[in-house]
């Protein structure tokens, strides 16, 4: 390899046609603009639709309600092959990805590129990057960080589970830890930034095993004096093991919420997708879990349409969503990634009957997880601030148990773990009045 310093870089290869889409607000169009002319000047061609685009940009905006949604639901689409099995390369850009990028590089596995709008100028670079691997650019500067309540920490990345419909095992990689002391060392310089909450992230998280498992790296976070509280995802049913369940007895700051995804409510899909759990099996870690902290929220992933699901299987996906109580849950319909096994089986299910699953699915749903939020009404719990409100005077946090919670209590501020009372439910959200400090002392 030359170490030579003088020779200039390679010019970055690049594809030929892209596409921004704007969401947001003018800011967001003048920064769609600005990211055109980055790409032209780098040789690239505007197309005038994502469908004949190489490349499509999607500049998401904090402003526009459901800015997250929107970005899934396009990534969602953008993800499907075309009718030539060519798919483009997906670019999440602006205030959404700036902010919640290390979610998105978790959700959304189809993401090539994640930028923030401080990195624009760096877009021909990233995506020469991405032919190789998802890049990301989202540095804040550090005055910005400062203010920010919760933070992702990637714990681990990659999968060896080989889930038959998942790319991830192919396209990240063998499962890999990252030493339990750069995280404390992390975690610590989070802590001393302001950072409250920290969710571990990865793709496979409670396969961790970075010289501890995920127990023990959340027993060792806890010490951490300024934390006060702990989160992780996305977990696999398979890894729920009895440590980790005891954690969420014992370790007062790991909140009482669970995104673990089952897929399929039928074990005859669950055995086709090689989930390696039975319906019966994530039941049983279910009740441990509840027999351990008995508030625990729920949440879940659920893929309809799987090849040879009937209706009977999709049945079973409806009762256990019925039956688990979701406080939220994600859906998907089942889409080819060319290379996975289920992407050659035989029995594909029509698009149309996915459709139609997928609303009745989501419907469930909604109604689990309105009748969770309403089942919240009463109890007292705290909510830790997180950004401003729509109106003056107003903070949304998140509860313990991850509900959206909208405060008004003069004087707050980002950062702060108030105490509230949960006196309304809405679909996505909670209604609270904070607790006047006397009674709390008293509570
Ligand atoms: N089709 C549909 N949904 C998928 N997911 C992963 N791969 C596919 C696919 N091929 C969903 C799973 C996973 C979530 C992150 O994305 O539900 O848990
Ligand atoms: Fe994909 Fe399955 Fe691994 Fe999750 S556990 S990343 S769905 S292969």
């Amino acid at each position: 390899m030359s170490t030579n310093d003088q020779t200039p870089p390679a010019p970055p290869i690049l594809p030929k046609r892209f596409h921004v889409k704007s969401f947001g607000c003018q800011m967001n169009v003048y920064d769609s603009e600005r990211m055109g002319d980055v790409l032209s000047q780098a040789g690239m061609a505007a197309a005038d639709s994502p469908d004949d685009a190489d490349v499509v940009v999607l500049n998401t905006c904090h402003i526009r309600e459901k800015a997250a949604e929107k970005l899934y639901s396009d990534i969602g689409r953008l993800r499907q092959p075309r009718a030539d099995g060519s798919r483009p390369t997906i670019v999440a850009a602006g205030c959404v990805a700036q902010a919640e990028g290390a979610e998105i590089a978790v959700r959304a596995p189809a993401v090539d590129v994640i930028v923030g709008p401080l990195a624009y100028h760096r877009l021909p670079q990233l995506l020469d990057q991405a032919r190789q691997q998802r890049a990301i650019d989202i540095d804040m500067p550090p005055a910005r960080r400062v203010t920010q309540a919760s933070a992702f920490l990637t714990v681990q990345e990659g999968c060896d589970k080989f889930c038959t419909f998942c790319v991830v095992p192919y396209t990240r990689g063998p499962e890999t830890s990252r030493p339990v002391a750069d995280l404390l060392q992390e975690a610590e310089a989070l802590v001393a930034r302001g950072v409250k909450e920290i969710t571990l992230l990865g793709q496979n998280v409670n396969a961790y095993h970075g010289g501890l498992n995920l127990a023990g790296l959340i027993r060792e976070l806890a010490a951490i004096d300024g934390l006060k509280r702990i989160r992780y995802t996305t977990s696999h049913p398979r890894d729920m093991e009895e440590d980790l369940i005891r954690a969420h007895a014992e370790v007062e700051k790991l909140m009482p919420y669970l995104h673990l995804p089952v897929q399929s409510g039928s074990s005859r899909i669950l055995k086709a997708m090689n989930r390696a759990h039975t319906r019966e099996s994530y039941l049983a870690s279910l009740a441990q879990l509840r027999a351990a902290r008995p508030d625990i929220a729920l949440s879940g992933d659920f893929i309809v349409g799987f090849p040879g699901e009937t209706e009977a299987d999709f049945e079973d996906t409806l009762s256990i969503v019925r039956a688990v109580g979701y406080a939220a849950a994600f859906s998907f319909k089942y889409s080819i990634r060319p290379g996975t096994p289920a992407a050659t089986m035989a029995d594909q299910v029509p698009e149309a009957v996915k459709d139609e699953r997928l609303q009745r699915l989501q419907a469930v749903i909604a109604g689990e997880s309105l009748a969770f939020n309403r089942s919240t009404i009463g109890r007292r719990c705290t909510v830790l601030l997180e950004r401003p409100g729509r109106k003056p005077g107003q903070l949304i946090g998140k509860t313990p148990w991850l509900q959206s919670a909208i405060v008004s209590l003069p004087g707050a501020s980002i950062g702060d773990l108030v105490e509230v009372d949960i006196v309304g439910a809405m679909p996505n959200s909670v209604e609270t009045v904070p607790v006047q400090p006397e009674e709390s002392a008293a509570a």
